[in-house]
């Protein structure tokens, strides 16, 4: 897909999948070329996941109808490239507590669809990449990292993204520029950072997709809270994927995809000239094993 492919259509479920498809592709074919089958794994897993269908289907009578309307379903996430955003929307929150439950530090949560690596570099208290007219509330959102025994990580980065005040994340939505409201901070010599952004807004999943016909069909909701997506990386300590949240958003705790956190609610406080918010929130890492 070409690069302002992005640039001049219309959000539009199909554009934001496939490119978040192709993006995932492009990750898994750098990082898993060496990976071994574990025939024995795969035989447990994908047999108990088949099962667990097929007693489905058994206790609850799934008819023909049902299941030509599954088949079709599953044909169309594909189409539209939406299998991303179904895995991450209802399975990740999953992966993401097996991964991390050792953890001392900070609680994490899951990546989500619209992760884009090696985001500018900026100083310990530098301005996110935005537009000169950036629509949102100014945020100033600082803290420290550091190891669980309290040291500060002075060769820590922390990567933000976060959507913009309409919902969208750059590089899956048309026109917006390519690294808007995406960045990393390298932070200062006592481990601090200072990062210049917007609010985000709260987040609906595409809806003219194969996963809003579903969510449309089971009577769901399609809406995430608002939220801020970080990455932060230290030297000898594990990788902290984590979402941040604002209290009083009426999705905190219905989020479509349950990776909202009591640990993980910001507590923004008014800046003085009451136009923007000031947050404080410190990262702790968990040395590797
Ligand atoms: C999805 C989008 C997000 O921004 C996120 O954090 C998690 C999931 C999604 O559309 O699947
Ligand atoms: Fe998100």
């Amino acid at each position: 897909m070409s690069k302002d492919q992005y640039l001049d259509e219309a959000p539009a479920a199909a554009t934001s999948g496939n490119l978040a498809s192709q993006r995932f592709a492009e990750r898994v074919a750098s990082s898993q070329g060496d990976k071994v089958v574990d025939t024995e794994r795969v035989d447990l897993l994908a047999g108990r996941a088949i099962k667990a269908l097929n007693d489905i289907i058994i206790e609850e009578r799934v008819s023909y109808d049902e299941y030509n309307a599954l088949k079709a379903w599953l044909i169309k996430v594909g189409q539209d490239g939406e299998w991303p955003l179904f895995l991450d929307v209802w399975l990740e929150h999953s992966v993401e507590e097996v991964a991390t439950s050792h953890r001392e530090g900070n609680k994490g949560s899951i990546e989500g669809p619209y992760y884009v690596e090696n985001a500018p570099e900026l100083p310990w208290n530098g301005t996110i990449p935005m537009r000169e007219d950036e629509p949102g509330t100014p945020m100033k959102f600082f803290g420290q990292v550091r190891s669980t025994d309290g040291t500060p990580l002075k060769d820590a980065t922390v990567e933000l993204w976060h959507a913009d005040s309409d919902g969208f994340y750059s590089q899956f939505a048309p026109g917006i520029p390519e690294w808007n409201l995406r960045g990393t901070w390298v932070v200062n010599d006592e481990a601090r950072f200072e990062m210049h952004s917007i609010q985000p807004a709260p987040y609906q999943i595409p809806t003219d997709g194969a996963c809003g016909q579903l969510i449309a069909a089971a009577g769901w909701h399609a809406w995430r809270p608002a939220h801020l997506h970080l990455k932060v990386k230290a030297p000898g300590h594990e990788l902290l994927t984590a979402q941040l949240y604002f209290p009083g958003d009426p999705h905190n705790d219905d989020d479509i995809a349950s990776a909202v956190k009591p640990e993980l609610m910001l507590d923004p406080k008014p800046t003085e000239d009451g136009k923007g918010v000031t947050v404080e929130y410190d990262f702790v890492l968990d040395p590797e094993a």
